[in-house]
């Protein structure tokens, strides 16, 4: 039987146009986003996938239409409310990564209420990226890392690549072992730079929305990203 990879991440890409392709706006294609996120989250369950991060919200996304940014903030506060008490059924540990310092009360509030609602739940890790930069991520763990090294607590010349991971926001995830991007641009957009220097990668046209279970099997099909042939990073 094929093993799926243990860490699957989604730039879940392609919303608006699924909006716009469709005659609506693209807030509905985000709406439609939402829901499509809920089905990968079973799928990832069935497939045995141990941690899913979706890409959510990049540190870029600001610059977006004002509507358009509110409509982002306020999805996930619906989205988290809603289903609460579907990931306690189904065991999901749900994480978020980015900064979150910088974000409207109510959806700073839904997410570190759910981060600590599901916390000793043992089944798959959900991890939204939100606010979330691949740089800013880097740049943040090497603050951090300087502030230990100014008060003494670790030596300059201890500063490895693990001292760094564990100041990541993914500090607690082994890296992708594919991180699959949907809706046909074949770039990284600033996503989990220092985590995905073994990854494999997965391009496909359809849009977000579209996703299905049968699609995310196709891409985790590809060779090298079953857990055998994987990076060898702790599980
Ligand atoms: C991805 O879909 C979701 C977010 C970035 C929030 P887009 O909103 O980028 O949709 P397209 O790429 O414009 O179609
Ligand atoms: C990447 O998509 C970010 C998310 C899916 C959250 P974007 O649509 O924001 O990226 P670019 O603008 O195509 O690089
Ligand atoms: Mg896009």
């Amino acid at each position: 039987m094929h093993s799926s990879p243990t860490h699957v991440a989604i730039i879940m890409d392609g919303n608006g146009r699924w909006g716009k392709k469709r005659g609506f706006s693209r807030s509905k294609g985000h709406y439609a986003g939402a829901q499509a996120m809920e089905k990968i989250i079973d799928a990832s369950i069935e497939l045995d996938i141990k941690v899913l991060t979706l890409y959510a919200f990049s540190s870029e996304n600001w610059s977006r239409p004002k509507d358009e940014v509110n409509y982002l903030m306020q999805l996930p506060v619906r989205f988290f409310k809603q289903k609460l008490p579907e990931f306690m059924k189904r065991n999901i540990k749900v994480l978020i990564s980015g900064n979150t310092a910088a974000l409207p009360e109510s959806t700073k509030k839904v997410f570190s209420k759910t981060v600590e609602a599901t916390k000793n739940n043992n089944g798959i890790i959900v991890n939204f990226a939100f606010n979330y930069g691949g740089r800013d991520d880097i740049l943040q763990a090497v603050h951090q890392v300087i502030e230990e090294v100014q008060n003494k607590k670790i030596a300059l010349e201890n500063v490895n690549e693990q001292v760094i991971q564990q100041f990541l926001y993914t500090k607690e995830l082994p890296d992708p072992d594919i991180v699959i991007r949907t809706g046909g641009e074949k770039r990284v957009s600033n996503f989990l730079l220092w985590q995905c220097s073994k990854s494999q990668f997965y391009f496909t046209d359809v849009y977000f929305p579209d996703f299905t279970k049968e699609l995310l099997q196709q891409a985790i099909k590809v060779p090298g990203t079953s857990r055998n042939l994987s990076n060898g990073l702790p599980r």
